[in-house]
């Protein structure tokens, strides 16, 4: 039995997702780029060819705007931040200014962006500003903090020349918002983020659109990357919890929880429930778990099963995942439930896959 047929089976064992560049490659969904999926196949490539992994179907048209830089030589930080505006532009539930508000009816926004070398920037309730990410790159390399929040934020994004955009909805969260304020009820809808309408992903190939009372409330677009150089990287950037109340912050700005990168280990981030997330650390005990010397897949289910050992029952009603990326170039996934889909773009193309999870 070859190597390669044995990495499969062991992997498969543990019902671990993974994509490792020169051993088992699982079952991809979706191609944008026309190439066809390398299921079960064995790659060669060299460690330092570079890789972005991104969260949810959207991130198959993010690692498009990522690959463009990565791909030809650039930085995993200039990746990252361009991938993620790609999300950020379109019209989604969960990211950007066309996403759902909190119960007050304003659209909130968190970010954050991490480089090699451990510089970290991140911005949280932030309004009327459409590239959160690109504000949260600014607060780390132009000023002495970390971390701006909300009016303060919004001034800084200002005084960078970033434009005050209007004070709307986008019809799609008007229309979510209606319907929720006739329950008013406060109930995330776990993988909702598949039900999301992108511009450039062909619609047929999606969950089916639905909208409906409190539904199209949550989550992140959340990257990671390796360039050519070695140098890992990451962002995520989101409007958060749909219907949240006004002032809550998820794990997407919080260093450590959505977002953590150690260019000795590797890049981690987190979408799903951030109250869940926050609570373990999620993003850094990956990355630690990493350290150990656990696989990417593997790290990512150790921290999940650990927030479902926390919730208990409660666990069934919300949905946590993690991707990470290894120095290596490895890359995995694990979700607390079925549902969660990633995309991984290498030389050989740009697919989507579905992660492992607990159940
Ligand atoms: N994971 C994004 C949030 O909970 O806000």
């Amino acid at each position: 039995m070859s190597m390669d047929r044995r990495k499969f089976l062991n992997l498969s064992g543990l019902g671990i997702s993974s994509f490792t560049i020169t051993g088992f490659i699982p079952k991809s969904i979706q191609t944008l780029n026309g190439q066809e999926p390398m299921n079960g196949q064995s790659t060669t490539l060299r460690n330092i060819n570079p890789v972005v992994v991104a969260t949810w179907d959207a991130g198959l048209a993010a690692n498009l705007a990522a690959w463009k830089i990565i791909g030809a030589g650039g930085k995993a930080l200039d990746a990252v931040e361009n991938g993620v505006k790609v999300t950020e532009d379109e019209i989604n539930c969960c990211v950007g200014l066309s996403g759902n508000p909190d119960r007050d009816g304003h659209v909130t926004l968190d970010a954050s962006i991490m480089d090699h070398e451990f510089n970290c920037g991140s911005v949280a309730f932030l309004e009327r500003i459409k590239h959160p990410i690109s504000v949260a790159r600014r607060v780390m390399e132009k000023t002495p903090h970390v971390m701006l929040v909300g009016v303060g934020a919004q001034q800084f994004a200002l005084s960078e020349g970033f434009p005050l955009e209007p004070n709307t909805l986008s019809k799609d969260a008007k229309s979510s918002y209606e319907n929720w304020l006739k329950k008013s009820e406060y109930k995330p809808v776990i993988n909702i983020e598949r039900k999301q309408a992108t511009s450039q992903l062909d619609p047929s190939l999606m969950a089916p659109h639905k909208l409906s009372n409190g539904e199209w409330n949550h989550d992140t677009i959340g990257m990671i990357a390796l360039d050519s150089f070695g140098n890992l990287s990451g962002s995520c950037t989101t409007s958060g919890a749909g219907f949240k109340m006004r002032g809550r912050l998820g794990d997407s700005p919080i260093i450590g929880a959505g977002l953590y990168v150690d260019n000795e280990v590797g890049a981690v981030v987190a979408t799903g429930q951030g109250e869940d997330v926050i609570r373990v650390a999620g993003a850094s005990a990956v990355v630690e778990q990493m350290r150990q010397g656990k696989s990417p897949a593997e790290a990512c289910k150790f921290v999940v099963e650990r927030i479902r050992r926390i919730k208990k029952e409660k666990a069934k009603d919300i949905q946590v995942c993690f991707i990470a990326l290894n120095t290596k170039g490895e890359a995995g996934a694990y979700a607390l439930h079925k549902g969660f889909n990633y995309a991984v773009h290498t030389k050989d193309g740009n697919k989507l896959f579905e992660s492992s999870s607990l159940d």
